[in-house]
């Protein structure tokens, strides 16, 4: 196929041929991170800015490293050290920017919608790092790589999302792309955090994760977001950690081969003990390591490459 999005803001938009079109073309670059010589010249005189209006440490890191990667000039920029603390917008910062001559701005921001709002309104391609409680598309992205360069598959896989869905952009675009893929999802947790909506996009909604430990092929744990709830949704963290924390006990009646994956950043000894978390079970790490090449991917084929830039020298 031919890429031809300016844009990656969401994995709603994308279709099947399109999510695996990126997988393909990062298993390209995967291999570029192994050489001597970590860089290939495919973005050579473009300018990528990170605009990151919220923490990051995976995602800044791995878009800055990705793009340097690819011989682009890449510049990161801190909403906390900003002219937005004199009341600029966030428009108006990127256009300021843009007037640089920018050719992808990387945005992460705590509005759901910033990303889409932002494409509109400036020339450059935007790339959604994530947007609230919406989306975070390459996340979504490397979650399924990992999966599937090591189950060999996605679909009929059984994959467990498992803790605070309601808050969570990485659920909702792991939804999207585990489905359109053709596995089975399961949206696990209290019901206070998990909207039985979900069912209507064809997600099983279970609030017990004991229940369904020895069938699930991947479990997929997220991070308790208490800086993304309003109010306590939660009796206590412990009591959360007793239901729905991965434990030795539980892996020990889960599946010998499950994977167990979370996006970070870990609440050690909640969503997981420090066994499963460093076991070996865990591909948490795998899944930073392959973030890498999934945004050389996002990143060269928005940029309007085509396939075969890894093996350019
Ligand atoms: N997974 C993730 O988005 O991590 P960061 O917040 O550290 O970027």
């Amino acid at each position: 196929m031919e890429w031809t999005r300016k844009h990656l803001l969401g994995i709603e938009e994308l279709d099947r041929e399109e999510i695996l079109f990126i997988l393909d073309t990062a298993e390209g670059f995967k291999e570029v991170s192994t050489r001597s010589v970590k860089k290939v010249p495919a973005l050579r005189g473009k300018v990528i800015v990170n605009l990151f209006f919220e923490a990051s440490t995976r995602t800044r890191i791995s878009f800055e490293l990705a793009g340097t990667r690819l011989s682009a000039d890449v510049i990161n920029f801190s909403g906390g050290t900003s002219s937005t603390q004199k009341g600029e917008s966030l428009v108006d910062t990127a256009r300021n920017i843009e007037a640089m001559g920018v050719d992808i701005l990387v945005l992460r921001h705590s509005s759901a919608g910033a990303a889409v709002a932002l494409a509109r309104m400036v020339r450059a391609s935007v790339v959604n790092a994530g947007d609230g409680s919406h989306e975070h598309p390459t996340q979504a992205l490397l979650d399924i790589f990992t999966i599937r360069s090591i189950k060999k598959r996605i679909e009929g896989l059984k994959v467990a999302v498992v803790g605070d869905i309601s808050h969570s952009r990485v659920a909702r675009s792991n939804f999207w792309g585990l489905q359109k893929l053709g596995a089975e999802v399961y949206a696990v947790g209290p019901s206070t955090l998990v909207p039985t909506a979900l069912e209507k996009m064809g997600v099983h909604v279970c609030n017990s994760l004991d229940d369904l430990l020895p069938e699930i092929d991947v479990f997929n744990m997220l991070r308790i977001q208490t800086e993304r709830q309003d109010h306590a949704l939660l009796p206590s963290i412990r009591e959360y950690s007793r239901l729905f924390g991965l434990n030795g006990e539980r892996m020990r009646r889960a599946k010998p081969d499950a994977l167990v994956l979370h996006p970070g950043p870990i609440n050690r000894g909640v969503e997981l003990t420090p066994e499963v978390a460093d076991g070996s079970q865990s591909v948490i790490l795998n899944q930073v390591t392959n973030g890498l090449a999934v945004r050389m991917a996002v990143l060269y084929l928005i940029s309007g490459g085509s396939g075969g830039a890894a093996s350019t020298h």
